[in-house]
């Protein structure tokens, strides 16, 4: 059997097993989607989102891509941010970075000329690392560096998503979503949250938006 076909095979299984338990899942879930959650994580495929959190489909309406970045000038992503709060009305965005990120070890490397657009991608994730040289070059070891390097790109992109007009929107109109940055352990399958943002952040002002005005 080929490794695609046992894809298939397993999918067959689990729909047999969901039907097995609740002959309606699936029409239910055809019907609409109402997930709670945003969930913004790294494409590494050892941090599988539902999966780590044990969640059914339908839950969490999931964006991933390398080193879990929300960049001002994606539309990919935010759009999936806008459709998320301003459509489906989620409460909660997680940003989810994990330890040992290959994204972020290799932004602190240098540029490979085989992997020239992979580079641009993480270029932001080097002016992470200039920010906060200082902290990170007095830590000991790589793989310390690394996992600040983590740690605190989670904390930006947590605040990237708060510079954006779709956030401060929501927040002056809804007061919502919270927005939280939590990081997950490889080794140990642990998420560990690092920093929470209410509706009622205060904004630095060269980032606000000021909707009371405009
Ligand atoms: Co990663």
């Amino acid at each position: 059997m080929k490794s695609f076909d046992k894809l298939l095979l397993e999918n067959k299984a689990w729909s047999e097993e969901k039907k097995a338990v609740d002959p309606e899942f699936f029409l239910a879930m055809a019907k609409t989607q109402t997930p709670e959650f945003l969930w913004i994580g790294c494409s590494d495929s050892r941090v599988p989102a539902e999966i780590i959190v044990n969640a059914e489909p339908g839950e969490i309406f999931i964006h991933r891509n390398i080193a879990n970045q929300i960049i001002e000038t994606d539309f990919n992503c935010l759009s999936v941010v806008q459709y998320a709060v301003s459509v489906l009305e989620v409460e909660h965005i997680i940003v989810c970075g994990h330890y040992n990120c290959g994204g972020i070890r290799a932004a602190l490397d240098k540029q490979s000329p085989n992997l020239v657009i992979t580079n641009k991608w993480l270029m932001h994730i080097k002016d992470i690392y200039r920010f906060h040289k200082q902290e990170i070059d007095a830590l000991p070891t790589e793989d310390q560096r690394v996992n600040r390097l983590v740690e605190l790109n989670i904390i930006e992109q947590v605040k990237t998503l708060s510079h954006t007009s779709i956030i401060q929107n929501a927040w002056y109109k809804h007061q919502r979503p919270t927005i939280h940055g939590w990081v997950y352990g490889l080794a140990d399958g642990l998420l560990h949250p690092l920093v929470t943002l209410y509706p009622d952040t205060e904004i630095d002002p060269i980032y606000k938006y000021d909707f009371q005005t405009s």
